[in-house]
């Protein structure tokens, strides 16, 4: 039985991500990555790994915060930049996408 407390079968919360250059606002679940959240919306956002090695995702953080999957990708990165393949919005973020 579950306790009212239990993460096990929680939905996860609502986010909105905002592609500031496409002109889109997508509301999805605060655990999907932005970056399949691009794809799904037609909006293009280069990648290649996939896994916050390459780099070639990372995008401009315009407003928001978010968090990553694997923080340690993300550590040699300008300040205010951010790798869409690895992050996660947490509740309204504006992406320069
Ligand atoms: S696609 Fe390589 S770091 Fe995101």
């Amino acid at each position: 039985m579950n306790s009212p407390n239990s993460t096990d079968d929680t939905p996860a919360k609502p986010a909105t991500i905002v592609f500031a250059k496409s002109g889109k606002t997508i509301t999805c679940a605060e655990n999907e990555l932005i970056l399949d959240v691009a794809e799904r919306e037609g909006i293009l956002i280069p990648s290649s790994c996939r896994s916050g090695n390459c780099g070639t995702c990372q995008q401009k953080l315009i407003e928001g915060q978010i968090q990553y999957n694997n923080p340690d990708a993300a550590k040699d990165l300008e300040p205010g930049m951010i790798l869409t393949c690895n992050a996660q919005a947490i509740n309204t973020v504006v992406i320069d996408a």
